[in-house]
C-alpha cells in the first residue's frame, strides 16, 4: 500500500522511521513542509491551511492512507481531513494515558508539546479523560523544532534551553517525559542526562504505526530491535520505497538526501533511550 506520512518539518521522520521497523514493506510518500515550519507557533487558520494543501497533493499521489506525523497539525486539523477524505486519516496525540497508567504513588509526569498542542482543546479533553489523579504538567519547547531542523542535537545551546525549562520541576518525583511533538525524539540522549534514569520517554509513534497497521489490515514486523542504516543517500529512497517532499518538490539529490540520511541514523540511534 502507498502511505502518505506529513509533518511541518523533520519530526514526521521519527514516525516515518518507526513505520520502516513496523510495516517495511509498504511505499511511503513523506512530506516536510519546509516552508511553513514551525506550525506549533502559528494560528489554526493558518494551520489548517498548510494541512488542507498538503492533503490535497498527498490524495492527487494515490495514497491509500493519511498519518500526520505531527501533534500540532493534528490537534488543530484532524477533523477537518477525515470529514473531507474517506480514506483512513490517521492522527497523532500525546502518549499521556500510558505514561500516567504506569505511574505509581505519588509520580508526576510531564508533557512536553509545542504551544499550539498546549493550547487546544483536544489535549485539554484528553487529559480530564486520562488524568484522573492530576498528574500531569505541561511544558512547551518551541525551541527544540528550530533545533531539530538545523540538526543541533547535543550543543551547550540545547542543553541550556533543556536546563532553563527543567528547572521549575523537582525532577525526582517524575516517573515519565511525555514527547509530544515529534521533533522532540532527536534529543533523547539529553532528557536522559538531565532527568535521570528513572524517568521513562513515551512517544506516540508505536502506537501511532500499530494503529495505521490494523487500520489498513497489515501484518505488524515482529522484529523491530533491529537497526536499519544506510550508507548512501539513494538507498533511503530505493531500499525503502520512498518519495520526500518539502513543500511539494521532491527532493532527489544527494546532498538534500544525505539530510534525511543523517536524521534518520540520528533516530536509530536515539531508539533506546
Ligand atoms: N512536529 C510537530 C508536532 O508533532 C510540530 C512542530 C512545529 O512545527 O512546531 O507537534
Amino acid at each position: 500500500m502507498r502511505i502518505g506520512i506529513f509533518d511541518s518539518g523533520m519530526g514526521g521522520l521519527s514516525v516515518l522511521d518507526e513505520a520502516y521497523h513496523l510495516l517495511p514493506d509498504q511505499e511511503y510518500i513523506f512530506y516536510a513542509d519546509k516552508k511553513h515550519v514551525p506550525y506549533g507557533v502559528k494560528t489554526d487558520e493558518e494551520i489548517r491551511g498548510f494541512v488542507d494543501e498538503i492533503a490535497a497533493f498527498l490524495i492527487s499521489k494515490k495514497v491509500d492512507a493519511i498519518v500526520i506525523a505531527c501533534n500540532t497539525a493534528t490537534s488543530v486539523a484532524v477533523a477537518g481531513l477525515r470529514q473531507k477524505y474517506d480514506i483512513p486519516i490517521i492522527g497523532m496525540e500525546p502518549a499521556v494515558k500510558p505514561a500516567v497508567e504506569s505511574a505509581e504513588g505519588s509520580d508526576r509526569v510531564i508533557v512536553m508539546a509545542t504551544p499550539v498542542t498546549i493550547r487546544e482543546e483536544k489535549l485539554s479533553r484528553l487529559l480530564s479523560r486520562v488524568d484522573v489523579k492530576h498528574r500531569v504538567d505541561l511544558l512547551d519547547m518551541p525551541k527544540l523544532v528550530e533545533f531539530a531542523e538545523s540538526e543541533v542535537f547535543d550543543s551547550e545551546e540545547v542543553r541550556d534551553y533543556l536546563k532553563e525549562k527543567f528547572a521549575p520541576f523537582d525532577t525526582t518525583k517524575y516517573s515519565a517525559l511525555v514527547l509530544g511533538c515529534t521533533h522532540f525524539n532527536y534529543f533523547k540522549p539529553l532528557y536522559r542526562e538531565l532527568l535521570g534514569d528513572r524517568i521513562r520517554l513515551m512517544d506516540g509513534n508505536n502506537g501511532t504505526i500499530r494503529h495505521l497497521g490494523d487500520v489498513l489490515g497489515l501484518d505488524i514486523n515482529k522484529d523491530i530491535n533491529n537497526r536499519i542504516y544506510f550508507n548512501s543517500p539513494q538507498d533511503i529512497v530505493v531500499y525503502r520505497k520512498t518519495t520526500y517532499y518539502e513543500s511539494g518538490d521532491e527532493i532527489t539529490d544527494n546532498e538534500r538526501l544525505s539530510k534525511y540520511l543523517r536524521m534518520l541514523d540520528r533516530l536509530e540511534f536515539v531508539r533506546d533511550f
